[in-house]
């Protein structure tokens, strides 16, 4: 069957149907989510740190980006895929948004990206929108953002909670198909899903946005620590850490190769 558009996804919201989105990075799993039916899958420059190490997302840059995308995007044949537009890329004027995402577009098979921010990116999101690419908001906690935010903390609590609705706004009104919340109060996420014509997504939101985005690693048990909004459905680190051990303890002993694995 053919791949997922923006206009399923805008159906979606007019059916009242949930859906879920997971992070991919790399051909194998990226085939797995594909085949289980995930309508949507980011490419998160939370690669930064699931993928290169990094302890946050603002060191990553469009060259590590681009690969991964292309490696998702050719390995799937019914999700759609968002690439995240990585801190500095963008920020500096909508031509420089173009020319990245024009990147993930081209080179990376992408067929939306996501950029984090509310009214400070609007011109970004509406040159693109005006080009042709699909994009995807993201606000609340924007991790790009770690060192102006002071930390990675719920954002748009009390009297916050009326700046994120207008950002949400703004993102809807300058083209956005769908927008991230990141770890805001349940409630908030409530209005601004009521609120909004296009789908919310949310990740540390509650139950009450129109889609839920796990990063895939932390959903599956692979990495060593998660925050509260994260349900681990695998333990992957016991599992290959199980495996691991196997292995070596086999080749240690001589068990492994056995015959059924030798050629003769
Ligand atoms: O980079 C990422 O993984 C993300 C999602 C968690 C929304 O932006
Ligand atoms: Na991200």
């Amino acid at each position: 069957s053919r791949r997922i558009t923006v206009r399923d996804i805008a159906r979606a919201k007019r059916d009242g149907e949930r859906w879920p989105m997971l992070t991919a990075y790399d051909a194998l799993t990226a085939r797995v989510f594909d085949q289980a039916g995930i309508p949507v899958l980011l490419v998160g420059d939370s690669a930064a740190m699931v993928v290169y190490g990094y302890d946050s997302t603002v060191p990553v840059t469009v060259d590590d980006l681009v690969p991964l995308t292309a490696a998702v995007a050719r390995s799937t044949s019914r999700s759609m895929v968002v690439a995240d537009l990585p801190f500095g890329s963008y920020q500096g004027s909508a031509e420089q948004a173009l020319d990245a995402a024009a990147r993930f577009m081209k080179e990376g098979g992408a067929h939306a990206v996501k950029l984090e921010g509310g009214h400070r990116i609007t011109h970004q999101v509406e040159t693109l929108v005006a080009a042709g690419i699909p994009v995807m908001g993201h606000i609340g906690l924007t991790p790009q953002s770690v060192h102006t935010l002071g930390g990675y903390r719920v954002q748009g609590r009390g009297d916050d909670a009326a700046a994120l609705l207008s950002d949400a706004k703004e993102l809807e009104r300058a083209g956005a198909f769908s927008v991230v919340l990141e770890c805001v109060p349940t409630g908030v996420a409530a209005e601004i899903t009521e609120q909004l014509t296009i789908p919310t997504i949310g990740i540390g939101a509650g139950a009450r946005t129109d889609a839920q985005v796990l990063v895939w690693q932390d959903m599956a048990g692979l990495s060593p620590h998660v925050a509260k909004f994260v349900k681990t459905y695998a333990n992957l680190t016991e599992t290959l850490s199980d495996a691991t051990k196997a292995f070596a303890d086999e080749v240690v002993a001589g068990s492994f190769p056995g015959e059924e694995h030798s050629y003769f």
